[in-house]
Parts: C-alpha cells; sequence; structure tokens
C-alpha cells in the first residue's frame, strides 16, 4: 500500500459519517427531505406515487383496502400486466432499441437484447407456453440458471398471467421437488446447465431426478440448451428443446393478459422456522409498483442507465432488482451468469468497465471477498461510470463499508445498505442517497411511508442504543399477501407476535433483531429465529437439521450458525450417534453433509460436522442453541447455570477448537 492509500485509509477509518456526494445529489431522481413528512400526512395515498409509475389497463378504485386485515389489498380495481409493463410500454414509447438485458456467459460471450428483441422473445415463449396447455394461473417452476431465457420466462408467463416459482439452480433435485409438490406445479422449464469457473455444469439430470419425486403429474417440461456441444444430452421422453419450441412460434403476437392488482405475479419460496419452505405470494399491482418505485427512489435508475445487481434471479434480489424493478423503468440490466473470480479476480470490474455500469448492487458477503482479494483487482479497470452502490442480504461491517466507498466507488458514489425481504418484496430500510449521511454499518431510516420500529417484547419501543426487534406497523404495497394454500401459517409466522387482533391492530414481525439510534437511523443485528444467512442466503436451521437426523446412526443433531469472516455466517452441525456407531465418525460425517447436499444443495455445505455424545440441554429438555452459536463463532460463552448438563459446554468448545 502507498503511503497515500494509508493515510487515506486511516482517514476513512476514523469518519463515522458521509454525506453524499454533490455531484450525486444534482442529479438524482429524489432530492427533497419533505417526502418523508409528505408520505406521513398523506399515507395509505403516499402510495399513489409508487403506481403511477406504471400502466394501468383499468384505473384502480382503492389505494388501500384493509377490511381483512391482515389480508390487505393493494390498488383494488385495477388491472395491469406486468411484462406490458416492462417491456411493450417502453418499445411504444420509442425505446425499441434500447438494451434492455445485456448478458454476459462465464466464458466471456455476451448477448444483448433491445426492449424491441425482448418482447419478441417474451412474446414467442407465451405462445409456446400457451400451446403447451399452460392457462392463467397454473403456476409454473423455473428451475434455471442465470440464462436469459430465465427473465424471458418469467415475463412470459407473466404476459398470458400464469403465476411462476422460481427454483434457485444451486438448490437440489429434492429441493425442486418439494416445492413443486407444494405449489401443485404441472410445468417445468429447466436448463441443461451451466458453466462454473470453465467447466460445464450439468444441471438436467437434477432436473429429471427431482421430476421423480414430484407426487402429481407433471404436464410438460421444456429445457434450455445453453451448454450446447459441452454437454451431450438427450432430452427424455416428452421432454420439448426450448429453442426447437420457440422456433415454430418466431413472430407470435401474444396479447398481455389484463390481470386484477391483486392477482399472484409470483410464487417464491423461503426458509422458515420449520423444516418445510414457506410459499411467498406477491401480486402483480403492489409488488410491481413497489419494486419499481424503490428502484426508482434508492437504486435512482434512469432510462439511460446500465444497471447491474450481481445477485442470483432464483433468489428475491434477482427477481425485484434484476427483472422487475428495473425493466419496469425501461432501463438496461445486467446479468452475469458466473462466480467473481473466473478466469480471475477482477471479472466483476471488468463487466463494470466494458458495460459502464452506473449503479451497481451486491451483497456484503461478496463486498468481504473482493477485500480479502485486494485492491490491486478494482485498481486495474476504470470504474467512473460508477455513480452509486448498493448492498443487500446481510448486514455490513463498517470496515468492509469503507473497502466498498474507497476502492469501488471511488469516494464519490453514495452507498445504500438496503435491509428487506422475500416477504417484503423491496427494500423497506436504507437511506435515500440523494437526502440522507450514511453511516456506515446502519442500514438508515425506513424508507417514507414505512412505519419500521423497534421494539420490546412486549411491542414497546426501545430507547435509542438499545437492542430490540423490528416491527413494521402499517401494510405497504410489497407485502406478501400470504404464504400459499396457508393462510395459517402466515398469520402466526409473521403477525401473532407483535398485534392485537380484537383492536384489528396488526403489526408485522419480519423476526430480526436491531437497534435504533438518536436520529432514527436503525442497526439490523440479525435474525432472531432460526434462520440463518449464509453469503446472504437465507437457509433454515430445521431444513438442514432434519436432513442430518435422517441419516442411519444419527440420533440428535442440532445446527446453528456460527460468524464467519466472509459468509457472514457458516453452518455448524452438532450431532449425536446412535448407540453403537461412536466409531463411525468419519462416516458419519461424510453421509451427513451429502444429506445436506441432496436435501439443500451445496449453499448449506457445513463448516464443520461435530460428534458429541450429549447436547447442552436446559432443565426442560430444548436444546440450548444460542450457547452452540457463541461456540461456533468462538465467542466468549454465556451463563450454563440453567443447563441440565453444563458440563458438555466445555467439552464441546475443546472439540471446536482441536478439530
Ligand atoms: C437479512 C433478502 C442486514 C435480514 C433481500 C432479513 C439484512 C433477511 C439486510 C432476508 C441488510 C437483508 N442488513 N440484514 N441490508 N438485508 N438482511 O428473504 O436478516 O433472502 O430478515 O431477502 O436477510 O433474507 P431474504
Amino acid at each position: 500500500m502507498s503511503q497515500e492509500e494509508a493515510s487515506l485509509e486511516a482517514r476513512l477509518e476514523e469518519q463515522a459519517e458521509f454525506d453524499p456526494p454533490e455531484s450525486f445529489v444534482e442529479q438524482a431522481n429524489v432530492t427533497d427531505p419533505g417526502i418523508y413528512e409528505e408520505f406521513e400526512e398523506n399515507w395509505p395515498d403516499c402510495w399513489e406515487r409508487a403506481a403511477n409509475l406504471l400502466s394501468w389497463d383499468e384505473a384502480y378504485d382503492t389505494v388501500l383496502e384493509d377490511d381483512d386485515a391482515p389480508f390487505y389489498e393493494w390498488f383494488t380495481g385495477g388491472e395491469l400486466n406486468a411484462s406490458y409493463n416492462c417491456l411493450d410500454r417502453h418499445v411504444e414509447e420509442g425505446a425499441k432499441n434500447r438494451a434492455a438485458i445485456k448478458w454476459e456467459g462465464e466464458l466471456g460471450e455476451t448477448r444483448t437484447y433491445t426492449y424491441g428483441e425482448l418482447l419478441n422473445e417474451v412474446e414467442a415463449f407465451a405462445a409456446t407456453l400457451r400451446e403447451l396447455g399452460v392457462e392463467e394461473d397454473d403456476i409454473v417452476t423455473l428451475y434455471m440458471p442465470m440464462v436469459p431465457e430465465l427473465p424471458i420466462a418469467m415475463l412470459a408467463c407473466a404476459r398470458i398471467g400464469a403465476p411462476h416459482s422460481v427454483v434457485f439452480a444451486g438448490f437440489s433435485a429434492d429441493a425442486l421437488a418439494t416445492r413443486m409438490n407444494s405449489a401443485d406445479s404441472e410445468y417445468l422449464v429447466t436448463c441443461d446447465g451451466y458453466y462454473r469457473r470453465g467447466d460445464a455444469l450439468d444441471h438436467l439430470s437434477k432436473a429429471t431426478e427431482g421430476l421423480e419425486s414430484v407426487e402429481h403429474e407433471v404436464e410438460e417440461v421444456v429445457v434450455v440448451d445453453r451448454l450446447g456441444e459441452a454437454l451431450e444430452h438427450s432430452l427424455a421422453d416428452g421432454h420439448h428443446d426450448y429453442d426447437e419450441l420457440v422456433a415454430e412460434h418466431e413472430g407470435a403476437s401474444v396479447d398481455p393478459v389484463s390481470r386484477d392488482a391483486e392477482d399472484m405475479l409470483f410464487l417464491m419460496y423461503t426458509s422458515g422456522t420449520t423444516g418445510k419452505p414457506k410459499g411467498v405470494k406477491h401480486t402483480t399491482g403492489g409488488y410491481l409498483a413497489y419494486t419499481a418505485w424503490t428502484s426508482h427512489a434508492v437504486l435512482d435508475v434512469k432510462p439511460e442507465d446500465t444497471y447491474w445487481c450481481s445477485a442470483d434471479i432464483g433468489w428475491i434480489t434477482g427477481h425485484s432488482y434484476i427483472v422487475y424493478g428495473p425493466l419496469a423503468l425501461g432501463t438496461t440490466t445486467v446479468m452475469y451468469e458466473g462466480t467473481p473470480d473466473y478466469p480471475e479476480k477482477d471479472r466483476l470490474w471488468e463487466i463494470v468497465e466494458t458495460n459502464r455500469v452506473d449503479v451497481f448492487y451486491t451483497a456484503p458477503t461478496a463486498i468481504r471477498a473482493f477485500m480479502k482479494w485486494g485492491s490491486q483487482y478494482p485498481d486495474r479497470h476504470d470504474l467512473s461510470s460508477l455513480r452509486l452502490l448498493g448492498t443487500v442480504g446481510e448486514p455490513i461491517n463498517p470496515r468492509a463499508w469503507k473497502w466498498y466507498y474507497q476502492h469501488i466507488g471511488g469516494e464519490e458514489c453514495p452507498i445504500v445498505d438496503t435491509w428487506w425481504q422475500t416477504e417484503t418484496g423491496g427494500m423497506m430500510i436504507t437511506t435515500l442517497p440523494g437526502i440522507n449521511t450514511m453511516k456506515p454499518g446502519s442500514a438508515g431510516p425506513p424508507l417514507p411511508g414505512i412505519d419500521a420500529r423497534v421494539a420490546d417484547v412486549n411491542g414497546e419501543e426501545v430507547d435509542p442504543g438499545e437492542a430490540g426487534y423490528v416491527t413494521i406497523n402499517n401494510p405497504w404495497p410489497g407485502m406478501l399477501r400470504t404464504l400459499y394454500n396457508n393462510d395459517e401459517r402466515f398469520i402466526s409466522e409473521y403477525w401473532e407476535e407483535y398485534s392485537d387482533e380484537e383492536a384489528d391492530e396488526w403489526v408485522y414481525f419480519p423476526e430480526d433483531g436491531a437497534k435504533l439510534d438518536e436520529d432514527g437511523y436503525v442497526t439490523i443485528l440479525g435474525r432472531v429465529d432460526d434462520v440463518i444467512n449464509v453469503s446472504g442466503h437465507r437457509l433454515g436451521t430445521m431444513e438442514i437439521e432434519s436432513a442430518v437426523v435422517g441419516v442411519e446412526g444419527i440420533a440428535e443433531a442440532a445446527v446453528v450458525g456460527g460468524e464467519h469472516d466472509v459468509k457472514g455466517e457458516a453452518v455448524y452441525v452438532y450431532a449425536i450417534p446412535e448407540d453403537g456407531y461412536e466409531d463411525q465418525e468419519a462416516e458419519l460425517e461424510e453421509q451427513a453433509e451429502q444429506a445436506i447436499l441432496d436435501s439443500i444443495g451445496p449453499i448449506a455445505k457445513p463448516e464443520q460436522v461435530l460428534f458429541t455424545h450429549e447436547l447442552p440441554k436446559t432443565r426442560s429438555g430444548k436444546i440450548m442453541r444460542r450457547l452452540l452459536e457463541d461456540i461456533a463463532s468462538g465467542n466468549e460463552l454465556g451463563n450454563t447455570s440453567t443447563l441440565r448438563n453444563p458440563e458438555v459446554v466445555d467439552e464441546i468448545a475443546e472439540q471446536v477448537e482441536s478439530d
């Protein structure tokens, strides 16, 4: 490090607050600090501002319908089509030749779809889906990696009013089957494979294996050919080749179906407290309005921008901020297939430079990895096109924030640290980049119109500096409407904790801990349920546990998250072997890892699997996970006096250290 750099770093280290650069403010979409008051005074009608970013086939008559809370309805009576909003209207307004999607394959190949071309592709695939028998309201599962055909398929579904359920390509065959079963989904679009670090990876065999465990009849399966000759695959009987089908429908014209604002746009499965993933339902009007609004206000997206979110479309971040929000605003959205370190650790910066990316949105895990690799990689590239940076998915530590600010943003880009969830549909707590001072490590105030608070167990707001729980005391357009086919679980998971049903006062509980400062900025402390966040990916410890206890020879297991300097959290498994299996720990460990791969996928691979003869338990027999978390994180151990078996804690801790 040069002397100059070292002194710069020392200066940043001491700085706790950063104001948005003048050059950014001058051009920002939202700059009037009065917006907070304006939204508050005019709530819920303030949300018309979001709805006005869309084109409606039929105007809505009510902004918010709360008669049946917490089953809220937004923009009731309105009708619209998401694919029309993301495509046709931009073409009609003259943007036919503007790039909609710029795709980069891992091997260096690129594909650009203009709005005109993307519309044609979407219509051809919409016609294909119709011919295959897909009708309005049929749920189509998309089990696909980061290929352009994924957003094309999403928009084709939206065009004909068939909700999609995207399953992350890194999930296992079992995970696919569980989701198709839960959604009763009879149609699958998948892909032969994709590239990872230069190797062709087979994806189709996972899909085919998953199909074997689907309990109902699957009507049709369509397979995208990504790998060509790199992977010879033969299609199973009755499965279709994507390109062949689409070629037959080239030039097709498919009118966008008018959907009720409250009609389902998609389902997204996410992890919760139990072993069963939850099918989060998002709607056409509220969700699209909310993602467009937050893309405009927080990501400052403009039609002439090249915007890049490096998430995977298989997660909510990709749905909201690669596909729907940016395309609704008519911007150019970048999609990258591969990993950030292939062929070298400067791959992302090369993409920023060659595409002249204006806005870049990524996860703190990625930033921590970039930091570890060193600033020589971004330094090789001209990143001066960047105007704004964002993070999402997990808390960002001030050091990583400052590294991002200095080495990627060149101290000229504001950073938005955006807190939200699959369930919220879009961003909830973050600074507005043209208005607010930034405080590294703290997400910021709740967005205008969002009544987020930090409360104690009784729902009373805690004093600044004290830890509490995030609650959201007003509904918002992007909110989930229910859990698919499970209204009861929707209430019990999110509303029961803090609502006063008798008084008809409904409070949403996101299950995150947080604290507030004197200025109303929220610092997120992390999940307070059995969900862990590995590299910004949300995993249910119960799902992992049930995989592990399925192994013959394992009697009991506890899975917790332990702190990890790059991933944020990592998976730790503590297991008790059954009698007679004590000397087979190496085999059991291997089988436990395999069981996790089979039921979830490589993202849930444990950092450590540790066998012990007992787990720390309370007198009532409950496993004390908090202690296990402390052990896994190497923290000082808390009070063990309430344990039935305090001695095992030290035994396990010693084993962790020596392992
Ligand atoms: C965590 C991802 C701190 C949080 C969009 C939340 C964050 C969970 C942040 C949702 C952030 C997300 N700071 N924590 N900026 N953003 N989280 O559903 O614990 O995959 O509840 O949605 O990620 O994860 P999900």
